[in-house]
């Protein structure tokens, strides 16, 4: 008999285009674990309301989510693939939790005050209780391994208070208690107008994100925008971060070590590393943007991945609500 395969969850917001530094911080690794994990990916779009959405965009760019993860390799029939919205589990736990989860707690979360410095008078109260929402995401599926952005580090150390909270008062089979998986710093793509911090689909500059949508010739005019550095040899080190961060992407992205490629460019300027990194990124992007196109053309195709995976993802939630109720006596 074989172990169980691990459970490895994550999820994306719908917000936001995805960006290149998606698609080689996660995407792309998580369509090669499919097969050694037993993988739940979701679009959160209840997570997206915590901010304006434009009702049409939304829809839009949900559905865009999901088809990106395809395109990208997930196989719907490998991974339990869905929006978070069409299982109505997350939203019920979500309550569960939020009678066991601190307004302390919720206080400290970096993102919270980030986002609420930003948000005006008007505070939603979504955006504080972002993190319990999360927690039920996460706690639903009897998740082992979370994959995510250092950013989110936080979100899942609360995930794992409440459940152990909860597993002492009632049980310890109430919760499987989940780990994060955070990606090596030396991987991480940055801004391409900005190589100190991070490409961040939620960067409000849209030069510094190469998006998975983008047509080849908007990739090839970001690319060529680059910030790069003073002096002009390339070389791979900590002062010249822009060229750092294209010799990352080309690395990344052809599997070629970055010393191999540092010593190709011998005697070569900034211009070259730039035309050539711009390439190597098309020839990976463009068949990712045909297929999610294609996808989001055929919608009766999507729409039928989408039902199959949602109830796959209702029966496993449910199982997990009903344990959790009954231990709570709510059933
Ligand atoms: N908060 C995450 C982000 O902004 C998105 C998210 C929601 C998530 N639920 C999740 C990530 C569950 C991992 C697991 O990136």
């Amino acid at each position: 008999m074989t172990a169980p395969k691990k459970t490895m969850l994550s999820a994306v917001q719908p917000s936001n285009r995805l960006t290149l530094g998606n698609y080689i911080g996660a995407l792309r690794n998580w369509a090669q674990l499919q097969k050694d994990y037993d993988c739940v990916f979701f679009a959160v779009n209840l997570h997206a309301i915590t901010q304006r959405q434009d009702p049409k965009e939304l829809r839009e760019q949900t559905r865009r989510a999901v088809a990106t993860y395809i395109a990208a390799g997930i196989d719907p029939k490998e991974a339990t693939l869905f929006i978070q919205s069409e299982v109505p589990q997350h939203a019920e736990l979500a309550w569960v939790l939020n009678c066991y989860c601190y307004m302390g707690e919720l206080g400290r979360m970096t993102q919270f005050k980030d986002k609420s410095a930003k948000a005006g008078e008007n505070i939603p109260v979504g955006l504080f209780t972002y993190p319990v929402l999360m927690a039920s995401d996460i706690l639903l599926y009897d998740t082992d391994l979370v994959p995510v952005g250092a950013d989110q580090k936080q979100h899942i150390e609360l995930t794992r208070d409440i459940a152990i909270r909860m597993n002492n008062a009632y049980g310890a089979d109430t919760f499987r208690v989940p780990q994060p998986v955070i990606p090596q710093v030396g991987a991480r793509i940055m801004s391409l107008q900005d190589p100190t911090a991070k490409m961040s689909k939620s960067d409000p500059d849209p030069n510094g994100s190469v998006y998975l949508n983008e047509t080849d010739d908007q990739i090839r005019k970001k690319l060529k925008r680059a910030v790069t550095d003073s002096g002009s040899e390339i070389t791979d080190d900590e002062s010249k971060p822009g060229v750092r961060n294209l010799l990352t992407i080309q690395s990344a992205l052809t599997g070629k070590p970055v010393s191999e490629i540092v010593a190709s460019y011998a005697g070569k300027q900034y211009g070259h590393l730039k035309v050539d990194t711009a390439e190597i990124v098309v020839q990976s992007v463009s068949p990712i943007r045909a297929e999610a196109d294609r996808l989001m053309a055929e919608k009766s195709f999507l729409d039928q991945i989408l039902q199959t995976g949602a109830e796959k993802a209702r029966i496993r939630a449910a199982k997990t609500l009903k344990r959790v109720y009954e231990h709570l006596g709510l059933r």
